[in-house]
Order: C-alpha cells, then structure tokens, then sequence
C-alpha cells in the first residue's frame, strides 16, 4: 500500500489550491502523491493559526514540510528564515515550487528521512508530524528534536486526540516542559522547552 510519505510513482495531477490565513492569501501547488492535497489540513491550520500568537523568531525547521504551507506561511507572518524537509520527494518538489510561487525569499526545502540530512541548530522546530508513518517515526521527530533546537529552542506540534496526544504529552513531560496552547476539534497543539 502507498502512502503519501513514500516516494512511489503515483501519476502527476498538479493543481493550485488558495489558503487564506488572517489577511493574507497563499497559493500553493499540490499534487497526488502529498498530503492534503485539496486544502491546507484542518490540523495544520490550527497549529500556524495558535503559532502566530507566539513570539517566533530566528531561524525555523519545518519537519514533514510537504508542500510547504506551514513554513512558508509562518515566514511570511513572521519575517523569519525557514528551512524545510520531508522524505517525500514529489513534497520537496512543490515546496520549492511554492517557494517561489510565493516569493518566500527566506525559505528553503530540501530532503531529509527526519534529522539525517540536517546539520544546524534552529530556535524553532515546527511540525504535524506523519502519524500514518507511525510512532517510531512521530517519536523521533518529536523526541530528536532537542538536539536540532538551540538551548532555548522551542518544539511546536499538531495531533489529534484520537492519535496519541495525551500519550505524547505524558511521554515528553518527561523531558520537557510542555504546554498546551490550544484544544480545538480534537487538535492539540503543543509547545515544548527540552529541559
Ligand atoms: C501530516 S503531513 C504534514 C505535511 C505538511 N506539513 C502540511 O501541513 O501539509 C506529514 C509529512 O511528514 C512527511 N514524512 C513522513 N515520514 C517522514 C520522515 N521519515 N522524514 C521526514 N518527513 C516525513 C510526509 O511526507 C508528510 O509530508
């Protein structure tokens, strides 16, 4: 079975879809084979709509960027470097595209199977991280990302309830001092400083 974070060969149809955030409107191309192809997902958009109450700044790592939304729109709100990754290469391909669809000049998208292909340290890490990948994978992204996150570095995530939140929270309290910013529909989103 195929899914969207493998790089398998599910035929090209790219589309441009719109999403608005506050006053802002971004245009992104999506295509088969990525998530949430017809529209930024519901979890994404609660995580970046609770983010942009916080104070972000400096350089940011986008994890499981697919085609891109989060970090592109967070730099353009916060006039910040992004960096971006994902396994997905058809994701890495429209992140660049996006990129420039939406002269997001502070942003770059490279590949990377979570940390391996990243060699700095970030003040923020932000992610909905791949629950179809399972929670070795989540694990390591949320767990990892201490060692990618500056000393005062700050992990933000998305997750559902039905999808281990309370779990993940009760795990990383164990590392980190966690916060929920917000409980919406099921969604939590979850700000943590590694201890
Ligand atoms: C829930 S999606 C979020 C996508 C995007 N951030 C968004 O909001 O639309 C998770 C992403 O993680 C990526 N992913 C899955 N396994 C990964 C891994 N081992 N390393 C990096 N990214 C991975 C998937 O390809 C997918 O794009």
């Amino acid at each position: 079975m195929n899914h969207y974070f493998t790089n398998d060969d599910v035929k090209s149809s790219l589309q441009k879809i719109k999403v608005t955030i506050s006053d802002k409107t971004f245009i992104f191309n999506t295509d088969n084979g990525v998530f949430s192809k017809k529209g930024l997902d519901f979890g994404s958009r609660t995580l970046i709509n609770s983010v942009l109450s916080e104070n972000i700044s400096g350089k940011v790592l986008d994890v499981g960027c697919g085609y891109g939304a989060i970090g592109i729109i967070l730099s353009s709100f916060f006039n910040i470097e992004v960096n971006m990754i994902d396994v997905n290469k058809r994701a890495i391909h429209l992140a660049k595209m996006n990129i420039k669809e939406n002269n997001a000049l502070d942003v770059c998208a490279f590949y990377s199977n979570i940390y391996e292909n990243v060699n700095e340290k970030y003040d923020v890490i932000i992610t909905n991280p791949p629950i179809r990948a399972g929670k070795d994978v989540v694990y390591k992204i949320l767990f990892d990302s201490k060692k990618y996150l500056k000393n005062t570095g700050t992990l933000y995530f998305v997750i559902n309830k039905d999808q281990g939140a309370k779990t993940a929270i009760k795990d990383l309290n164990e590392v980190a001092k966690v916060e929920v910013l917000k409980k919406y529909k099921g969604f939590f989103v979850i700000k943590c400083i590694f201890n």
